[in-house]
């Protein structure tokens, strides 16, 4: 009796293969990541042109084991038929069963265990009106404006990031964090202001050319348009007024508040150390980015910059996940 069942279950499962998710394919026509998707392909070697982003963000993000990537890579690999995966599963289980002394499992629930295993969450990455790239590529258009509300003291973000990072400086006081704004909105018009003083006081501290001077502000601070400050959606967080406390952000523990909760109010760090050769700026760890609630834990477990994350999974037609190259990312 118990074998007959094992062979109607293997029979059943079979017969399910043809319906369960399948990973993405090549030649799927949307940009669709699935979260084990994404960190396998964030992890995999070949899968960015900077090595160093794995150990990066296994130091400081969620990513998963070694063993989880693996597992996860091999359930989600184009070279393994659907089929085979599910015959081979039901030929241990039927092992285990015959020789193990554990108690009996019920058919059924194997049953159901494999096939939730076997599906996947899809997510369909889109661009909206908090979440799209803004750099020294990609400014903002002309008519560009928003709604604007405050956050702190005399601070304004555009008005749902503003609400959310109000959200957040409170959770964080509740949890006994002072995050104090250094900077957030500002308009095109006061960010040339800001640039040109830089490139001053460059000139006048270190006795630079204006060529110096401009090159250093340039990875400092963007030019105005190119500002996600000037788009209403940066805000800068440190602990006290003081430069040195500034630079150090990351060793404080409202950093580590931040690095664990911002995300849950749609921000992500977004100038990071390892990817100062993509985003063209300085590591910042007092910049964060308002993208919505519904990405920034993805982008952050990703360890991926915004423009990393923009090639691969937003804008990336017809690329299959798991085979991005390194010339996608040059
Ligand atoms: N500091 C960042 C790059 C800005 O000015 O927007
Ligand atoms: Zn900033």
């Amino acid at each position: 009796m118990r074998y007959t069942l094992y062979i109607v279950l293997a029979a059943v499962l079979l017969s399910l293969c043809g319906c369960v998710s399948a990973p993405v394919k090549e030649g799927d026509s949307t940009p669709l990541v699935t979260e084990d998707n994404l960190q396998a392909s964030v992890t995999a070697p070949a899968a960015t042109s900077d090595e160093d982003v794995t150990t990066e963000a296994a130091a400081t993000t969620k990513t998963p084991t070694t063993a989880e990537i693996a597992a996860s890579t091999e359930e989600t690999s184009d070279e393994v038929p659907a089929t085979e995966a599910m015959t081979e599963e039901v030929t241990s289980t039927e092992e285990t069963e015959v020789t193990a002394t554990e108690p009996e499992v019920d058919p059924k629930e194997e049953e159901t265990t494999t096939l939730e295993e076997t599906e996947s969450e899809v997510i369909e990455i889109k661009e909206n009106e908090h979440f799209f790239l803004v750099n020294h590529r990609y400014p903002l258009p002309d008519d560009y404006e928003i709604e604007t509300d405050y956050v702190q003291g005399s601070y304004e973000l555009e008005v749902t990031a503003a609400k959310y990072c109000r959200d957040m400086i409170e959770a964080a006081e509740k949890d006994g964090i002072e995050l104090k704004v250094l900077s957030a909105y500002r308009t095109v018009s006061y960010q040339k202001k800001l640039f040109e003083r830089n490139i001053k006081s460059r000139m006048e501290k270190y006795g630079w050319t204006y060529d110096e001077a401009y090159n250093d502000v340039l990875i400092n601070i963007a030019l105005p348009g190119t500002s996600e400050h000037n788009a209403g959606l940066a805000v800068d967080i440190v602990t006290e007024d003081d430069w040195d406390t500034y630079e150090a952000f990351d060793q404080t523990k409202e950093f580590a508040w931040l690095q664990e909760n911002a995300a849950d109010y749609g921000f992500i760090l977004r100038y990071l150390k390892d990817k100062t050769d993509i985003t063209g700026y300085i590591y910042e760890p007092w910049h964060y980015r308002y993208v919505g609630v519904e990405y920034a834990a993805l982008i952050r477990d990703s360890g991926l910059c915004l423009e990393e994350f923009f090639e691969q999974y937003v804008w990336a037609d017809d690329v299959p996940i798991n085979e991005e190259t390194e010339e996608d990312l040059e």
